[in-house]
């Protein structure tokens, strides 16, 4: 029986007495933090990273800048939203670069990669794009010279593109939105094509790395078995396609096992695929989360990088926030559910942090 659940049965039958003891947490600064990339690549993984958002308050945070500009605690990031296409082309042809760029001028601050996120997508779009009557030609169009514009513009500043976003349900069925309505499901293949070639404009020193990025792909089924096929699609229509990413939104109750992981990774994998842990973060489904939730928290982070760290080909992993005052779930706009990341919003840690720490380290979870 795991800690977790010999936990979750004392909860259950102290309910009415007393609480199960909880250690205290350490009130995590930069010169505390775990050195989590400086881990990651020991073990030669490319980097272990975080998302930042320049349009939030956490980047008038001090505690929480010098977390994130520490080479050794985030070697990766990802703009959470300012790359997307209603900040870059919010208009027809009008293209605003200036909030994308924030992020690629911190990143260099601290060497980090940055995985540009994302190119054609269901949500964060513009109505002009959502909204208009296009025929196919032109909607291509449009795509063709979205696509194009952001990748000429960020060029080698981007380590990768994530070129299409979440294109399947959790059954296996396409996403709606215009590009299917008005394309069909081809247009996924048209995206990647376009980003290829203009990748191919900026000269043979340019390595931008292509990706998929879709959430619930962490373990066999319906929508897993829908995106392989999307992926061999992409694959018999030309070299178009270097990467998956794996969000890895999960919660303190559902989340893949270990094996679940690498089933599905070495099935990535053998489509010659490199894989990204490319958004992790575990939300509590009741707030504050309890000391169950947060074991059961500890052991999905613990699953996913303890998968990642065992498979070869996944290279990279990435939090979607480190702290639960800035991560996106917050209770009031998701039903109570919240707590995402593996620090309070007060910088005190929680054992998701320790059970990070040892995945990477290649030991067991003590706290799961
Ligand atoms: C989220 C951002 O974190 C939020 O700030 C925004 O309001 C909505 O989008 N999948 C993705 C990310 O690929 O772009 C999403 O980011 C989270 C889900």
């Amino acid at each position: 029986m795991s800690l977790h659940q010999t936990l979750t049965i004392l909860t259950t039958l102290l309910a009415a007495g007393s609480a199960v003891p909880t250690p205290s947490p350490t009130t995590e600064t930069s010169s505390t933090f775990p050195h989590l990339n400086a881990l990651a690549q020991a073990k030669g993984k490319l980097w272990f990273g975080s998302s930042i958002d320049t349009t939030s308050s956490s980047v008038q945070d001090p505690t929480y800048m010098s977390i994130f500009n520490t080479a050794s605690i985030f070697g990766q990031t990802t703009p959470g939203n300012t790359m997307k296409w209603d900040y870059t082309e919010p208009e027809n042809g009008v293209f605003d670069f200036a909030l994308g760029e924030e992020t690629i001028t911190l990143a260099k601050q601290s060497d980090k990669k940055v995985r540009c996120h994302n190119l054609v997508w269901t949500s964060q779009l513009p109505t002009w794009v959502s909204e208009a009557s296009w025929t196919k030609e032109s909607l291509l169009e449009v795509m063709k010279a979205h696509i194009t514009k952001e990748i000429t513009h960020y060029g080698s500043d981007c380590y990768s593109w994530d070129v299409v976003n979440e294109a399947i349900n959790y059954d296996g069925s396409y996403t709606d939105n215009v590009f299917l309505n008005v394309i069909g499901e081809d247009y996924v293949t048209y995206a990647f094509q376009y980003a290829r070639e203009a990748i191919a404009t900026l000269g043979a020193s340019a390595d931008i790395k292509l990706f998929y990025n879709d959430y619930t792909i962490s373990r066999p089924g319906s929508k897993v078995t829908a995106v392989l096929d999307l992926i061999s699609k992409i694959q018999a229509a030309g070299d178009y396609i270097d990467g998956i990413g794996l969000e890895s939104h999960h919660t303190d109750t559902y989340y893949p096992s270990v094996s679940d992981l690498s089933t599905v990774m070495n099935q990535y994998a053998a489509k010659g695929l490199e894989i990204h842990i490319t958004e992790l973060d575990v939300a509590c489904k009741s707030t504050p989360c309890s000391w169950s939730g947060q074991l059961g928290q500890a052991q999905a982070f613990y699953n996913v990088i303890h998968a990642c760290m065992e498979n070869d080909s996944c290279r990279g992993m990435a939090f979607w926030d480190f702290n639960d005052k800035y991560n996106w779930i917050q209770p009031s706009t998701n039903d109570g559910e919240g707590d995402a990341t593996v620090l309070w919003g007060n910088y005190a840690s929680k054992p998701a942090l320790t059970a990070v720490v040892e995945a990477l380290k290649g030991e067991s979870c003590s706290v799961c």
